[in-house]
């Protein structure tokens, strides 16, 4: 058998192991690592980025195939600015030529790309390519690709919160009419359900300023393995710890229920 196809098998056993009734709708993902997976080997950062433009296909690929729904990645923070000029402007480049080459098979695989943060730093040439990529994909309904760029959860919230207030200054809302569903309504996910499951790779434990309202009840999985490195094996992987979750949303579940009533009958 060709390594190709033990691979092919693996996943094939893991795949069956999925209760299809249970497949999250929508997974958001921090593609984290690829500067230590690059640093590792001895080559430039830039390399691991390079590489984790293929993982992200085969992850887009894996979810769509699993019966996903939305798939939401950051792929920028506000907070990356800080880096290196020379490695903010790679990324900026290799945003820029993987639109170009893959907007074509995003389309014809029906999916539906947009593109959530604050565009405006972005050179034109790149803001062009996306606003086209966003225009050509938006009749799309097989599958939706967020790629938070220029993202960060907090400034998204002071954004959503100024612009109520404006709204209320000017006697648009009254100041009562402010809750959930209105705020939730000025999100950039606004009509895009909260994901179910986030998925962090290279083992850190934080959310580092990502979807801070919309994962208010998400499950969370860390994977040890650096994003260059992930596959749809990890991906399964994650998908099958999800679904031995127990989602309470703060409630109790009625078998724990039933165990606080037997033992407050027998005290
Ligand atoms: C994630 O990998 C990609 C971006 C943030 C753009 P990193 O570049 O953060 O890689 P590490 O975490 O330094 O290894
Ligand atoms: C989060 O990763 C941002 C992206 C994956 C785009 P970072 O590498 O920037 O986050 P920290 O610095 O580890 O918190
Ligand atoms: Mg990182």
């Amino acid at each position: 058998m060709s390594f190709g196809k033990v691979i092919e098998q693996l996943n094939t056993d893991l795949v069956k192991r999925i209760d299809k009734q249970k497949v999250p709708e929508h997974v958001a993902i921090i593609m984290d690592g690829n500067g230590r997976w690059a640093t590792k080997k001895g080559f430039p950062r830039s390399f691991g980025h390079n590489k984790g433009v293929g993982v992200l296909k085969e992850i887009i690929k894996a979810s769509k195939k699993l019966g996903c729904k939305v798939l939401t990645v950051y792929a920028f923070s506000t907070e990356n600015w800080t880096r290196p000029t020379q490695e903010v402007d790679f990324l900026i480049n290799l945003f820029s030529e993987v639109l170009k080459n893959e907007i074509d098979e995003i389309h014809q695989e029906s999916i539906k790309i947009k593109f959530i943060g604050d565009l405006t730093p972005f050179p034109e040439t790149l803001k062009k390519i996306i606003s086209n990529s966003e225009s050509l994909t938006k009749t799309n309904n097989k599958f939706l690709l967020n790629v938070c760029m220029n993202y960060g959860g907090r400034q998204e919230i002071v954004k959503v919160a100024k612009k109520l207030a404006l709204k209320s200054s000017s006697g648009e809302i009254k100041p009562s009419e402010v809750n959930e569903e209105l705020f939730n309504s000025e999100l950039l996910t606004q009509g895009i359900k909260d994901p179910e499951l986030l998925i962090r790779t290279s083992g850190e434990k934080r959310i580092s300023n990502f979807l801070l309202w919309q994962l208010a009840y998400s499950e969370i999985y860390i994977s040890e393995v650096l994003w260059p490195d992930f596959n749809e094996f990890e991906f399964l992987k994650a998908i099958i710890d999800y679904q031995s979750r127990n989602r309470r949303f703060g409630g109790i579940e009625s078998l724990q229920d039933e165990s606080y009533e037997d033992s407050e009958c027998s005290s």
